[in-house]
Formats: structure tokens, sequence, C-alpha cells
């Protein structure tokens, strides 16, 4: 096998995607090995589910900075210095400089728990809601400057059901997210999904594609 991509996550809270790539890329087949994880937030409860992984850790806290990009540089020399190749954005709530998102661009994933281009920014789960779709979902895109807008790599979709509430939807699309952010990693850092032109571009078929569609479950 070729080398394995080097991989830093950018996380905020929670961590249960981040644990979610760290387990998959446990694979001795996976096509990237998790090198890295930063937090904005010293006191993200994933920065202590990584270091119980064996995954190095670092807190650059933004508040500590005066600067948004002062504080991105802080990261960019962490990335630098741990060799990374892709970045993986994963509950990370910090608007990233253009100048930083361009410099990563074709090699950030963020993941975000809609059916984009619908309900960008916060509250999705609460928006998919109010707006009575029947079919809501996650994505996993490239990062651009402009906010939750970058080319698509995966999606997954899950049903609404009635009586949902923000919380019971978003627990159902995060079951989603878990499996479709290691298979749109493993695309990406296998080469099998790649930023063409400012598309998208993933060689098919994707063999784990009926996995990601739920509407009955
Ligand atoms: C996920 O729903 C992710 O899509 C969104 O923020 C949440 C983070 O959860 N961007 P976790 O920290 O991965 O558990």
């Amino acid at each position: 096998m070729t080398t394995r991509k080097r991989i830093a996550i950018l996380i905020s809270g929670r961590g249960s995607n981040m644990a979610a790539l760290i387990e998959a890329a446990r694979a001795p087949d996976y096509p990237a090995e998790v090198v890295l994880v930063v937090s904005n937030r010293p006191d993200a409860p994933g920065l202590a589910l990584a270091r119980a992984a064996g995954v190095p850790i670092r807190a650059v806290d933004h508040k500590g900075f005066a600067s948004r990009e002062a504080f991105d540089a802080a990261v960019e020399a962490a990335l630098v210095e741990a060799r990374i190749d892709l970045v993986c954005q994963a509950g990370f709530m910090r608007i990233q400089s253009a100048a930083f998102a361009t410099r990563w661009l074709g090699r950030q994933l963020n993941i975000h728990p809609s059916l984009l281009p619908a309900f960008k920014g916060l509250h999705p789960q609460r928006q998919a809601l109010e707006a009575g779709v029947r079919i809501a979902g996650c994505t996993v895109h490239f990062v651009t400057p402009e906010l939750d807008a970058g080319p698509i790599v995966a999606q997954a979709a899950v049903p609404v059901r009635e009586g949902d509430t923000p919380e019971s939807l978003a627990a159902r699309i995060l079951a989603a997210e878990h499996r479709l952010y290691p298979l749109a990693l493993r695309l990406v850092a296998a080469g099998r999904a790649r930023l063409e032109g400012g598309r998208a571009v993933v060689d098919g078929p994707v063999e784990e594609a009926a996995q990601l569609l739920a509407p009955a479950s």
C-alpha cells in the first residue's frame, strides 16, 4: 500500500466524530492515520478521548490570540510541525480566515449535520424540523472560505419522524455521521475523491453508498 496520509482532526467539543475517525484509521488497510488532534478549547472532552486513544493532542486556545489570523497561524504551525497531509474538522466551532481555508483547499474536510446546501450554519437540525423536511442527514465537504458551502464529497440520509425534537433528530443524524465521515475520509485519502476545478470528483461506484441511505430506519 502507498503511504498512509497523515491526518489532523480539529475539534471544539465532544469529539464523537473524531473518535469514529480514529477508530476507522486503526484498520491496517485504511489509507490514513490520525497523528494529531487540535482543539481550540482546552477543556474539550474530545481531547481526553484522543489522549486515551494514544493520539497526540494540542490545545490552541483561541482566547489567547488577538486576531483570527494569529490563531490560524498557531494552528498552521502545529499542522506543519506534524507534517499533516489532510485536515478534518469535526465539530470545530471556529470560522477560519480565508487565507487558511485557501491554503488547505482540497486538503481539508468538514462534516455538517444537514443535507447541504440546505440548513447551513448553526442548529441545522432545528432548521430541518422548522422547514418540515421528511429526510434529513449529513454531509462531508471540502472546506472553502465560505461557511458550509464547499464541494460535497459524500452524504447520508436519515428519516425525520413525527414527534422528533432537535435532540432526537440530532442523535439519528449523528449515528449516520459516524458511518459517513470515515467513508468520506477513506475516499479522499486514497485519492478516489478530490477537488478538481472547484468541484468534488469521486471515482465510482462507492461500494458502501447503500449503507448511507436509511429512509426506513
Ligand atoms: C456534529 O453533529 C458535527 O456534524 C457538527 O458538530 C457536531 C460535533 O459532534 N459539526 P462531535 O464533537 O463530533 O461529537
